[in-house]
């Protein structure tokens, strides 16, 4: 059930590296000095340029934001519609709500902010009396205020409580997760969400060290994943979380913790319906299984005529971009504009 409020770094900053062929020199850095991640505390809305080239937000009109975050994308919309459009809000997360309000109070344009899933989007649309919108935006994942905080557990470079909800109020912990999922369970969703090249070899790991105790911390998840050779220690040594082994289970774990999946799959079948006609959904994502999932309902909605022009490829940010927030890095935008009738 949505609240709503009248009145970050962004992410997914822990993904495995970016597979993208690079054809620019890449910058040398000092062992150890390489930017791994967007200075705490610094908000850089990812792929902005490109959010507001493609939704083209104009005065007067209706948006919608998804994943509010930090309302570094929201506010940049809200500004573009003026003191006579409007943007509907909403996040999973009561912290971003409440940081997100004052952002957006900023731009002194009228907004309405629900904290709750996405999933429950026609509620959130229906209490703010808006039956259609022309731009919606979903950037997917995890913003990086909330990894950047140890006690939300989403880190494994940082030790705190294995939580990873997005909505601290609710819902099964990681920990609680990790304590119950069955070993083929577990396989199957390290191979399936997390691409895990060994998804054998990491299970047995993970039931062999909750047989003992069990996993509560994200250091102690993240230690028990990490190889024992001398090959592996001299390599934390220089850099110590360069492709750190534990990157595909954290997220693998977050992906289910969030049923991020689901949620996503939901709001793609919604989504044509809250569009107005002409009216451009742009979706963010930073996961293969999320930007397939996208891919695929574009692309049926463009066959059966409900969108008129779909992205025909996954746009990514430029090189200056993921150099200056190597959050970026792994960031798919896709786009789809719904038929005129
Ligand atoms: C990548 S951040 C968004 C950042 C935002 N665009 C900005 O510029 O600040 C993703 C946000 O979406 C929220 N989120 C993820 N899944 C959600 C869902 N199913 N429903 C609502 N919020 C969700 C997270 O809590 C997080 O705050």
């Amino acid at each position: 059930m949505m609240k709503i409020m009248s009145v970050e770094p962004e992410l997914s900053p822990e993904v495995p590296p970016d597979p993208t062929p690079k054809r620019v020199r890449r910058k040398r850095y000092a062992p150890g000095k390489r930017p791994r991640s967007t200075p705490q505390g610094g908000h850089v809305p990812v792929m902005l340029r490109e959010v507001l080239e493609f939704m083209d937000p104009m005065e007067g009109g209706i948006y919608v934001d998804t994943t509010l975050g930090l309302a570094g994308h929201g506010s940049a919309i809200l500004t573009k519609a003026g003191p006579e459009g409007l943007l509907v809000g909403m996040d999973f997360d009561p912290n971003a709500i409440l940081k997100a309000t004052e952002t957006l109070t900023a731009t002194g344009n009228p907004f309405r902010i629900f904290q709750g899933n996405f999933a429950g989007i026609e509620l959130s649309l229906a209490q703010a009396g808006v039956d259609g919108c022309d731009g919606l935006l979903a950037d997917l994942g995890m913003s990086s205020y909330q990894v950047d905080d140890a006690e939300r557990g989403f880190s494994y470079r940082r030790d705190g409580p294995l939580d990873m909800r997005m909505d601290p109020t609710r819902g099964k912990t990681a920990a609680e997760l990790l304590a119950t999922i069955s070993e083929k369970d577990l396989v199957e969703a390290l191979a399936n969400i997390g691409d895990e090249p060994d998804p054998w070899t990491v299970t047995r790991r993970i039931i062999a060290a909750r047989e003992k105790e069990p996993i509560v911390r994200t250091g102690q998840l993240a230690t028990l994943l990490e190889p024992q050779d001398r090959e592996w220690k001299l390599r934390k040594a220089k850099d110590k979380f360069k492709s750190h082994p534990a990157i595909r289970v954290f997220q693998t774990l977050r992906i289910l913790v969030n049923r991020e999946l689901a949620n996503l799959e939901h709001l793609l079948r919604i989504l044509p319906w809250v569009l107005k006609p002409q009216g451009v959904a742009v979706i963010l994502s930073f996961h293969s299984g999320e930007d397939r999932l996208v891919k695929k309902a574009f692309r049926a909605g463009l066959e059966t005529g409900i969108f008129e022009a779909v992205s025909d490829r996954p746009i990514r940010p430029t090189f200056q971009e993921k150099l200056r927030n190597p959050r970026s890095r792994s960031t798919r935008l896709r786009w789809a504009r719904r038929a005129k009738s």
